[in-house]
């Protein structure tokens, strides 16, 4: 098989991240999560003030955008690929509360976004990567070779989201879950820079009532048949 650039998109909590590394392990690729590039930046901008109380200080994030430098390194340990800002793992930290919250507001920016999709094209240069997020098969790699668009019923989706913040110990009730969910759909697919769009050569992939493992084999036979 060729070398490809798999991209896939989709609604948050619809399973992207686990299916793009089914693949990228299935292939021996490498396995890109730009949301985490872009909860990185949320928390350098965090960290230095740049967003309080959700309003972004534009002076100041221009001024400091060149600074902001983002890497993966894999952990030979966990065999994950993890986030690191400016030399610090920030993996556990971009996944914290006061990121998630902030998030939305800074990936808006055309500035940031700007930054992060050339960074995003320079990964896939050489090819045999899957990344992972909402404007790659649309935005970062309009020419590649695979292009998935997951999505999944609202409820099942804040069923899943549920069960994973129960087992770290998040309580929290099922309605506030599908409310964040809708609102987060909202704000992906009404954003104006790059809003969550199906590219119409993507294969959609509703897996509302399909197991990760149905999923893994569903998409690889696609990806074989190229
Ligand atoms: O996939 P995630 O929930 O970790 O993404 C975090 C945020 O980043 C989410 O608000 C959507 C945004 N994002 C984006 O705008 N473009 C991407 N390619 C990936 C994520």
């Amino acid at each position: 098989m060729k070398n490809l650039i798999i991209a896939v998109d989709g609604y948050s909590s619809s399973g992207k991240s686990t299916l793009a590394k089914g693949i990228a392990t299935m292939l021996g690729y490498i396995y890109i999560d730009s949301g985490a590039m872009y909860r990185a930046v949320t928390l350098y901008c965090i960290r230095y003030g740049i967003i309080q109380n959700s309003v972004v200080n534009m002076e100041l994030l221009n001024k400091n955008l060149n600074f902001i430098d983002i890497k993966f390194q894999l952990n030979s340990l966990t065999g994950k690929n993890e986030t690191w800002l400016n030399g610090e793992n920030v993996e556990d930290e971009i996944r914290n509360s006061e990121v998630a919250s902030n998030v939305s507001i800074i990936s808006k920016i055309p500035e940031v976004r700007k930054k992060l999709v050339a960074i995003q094209q320079k990964i896939g240069e050489n090819k045999r990567i899957v990344m992972d997020g909402r404007d790659i098969g649309t935005v970062v790699f309009p020419n590649a070779e695979v292009k998935i668009f997951m999505t999944a019923n609202q409820l099942i989706r804040a069923q899943r989201r549920l069960l994973e913040m129960n087992e770290k110990g998040i309580k929290i009730s099922l309605n506030d879950v599908v409310e964040n969910i809708k609102q987060r759909d909202f704000i992906d697919e009404n954003r104006e820079v790059s809003p969550l769009r199906k590219a119409d050569d993507a294969i959609l992939l509703d897996n509302s009532n399909m197991t990760r493992d149905e999923q893994l084999v569903w998409i690889m036979q696609k990806i074989n048949q190229l």
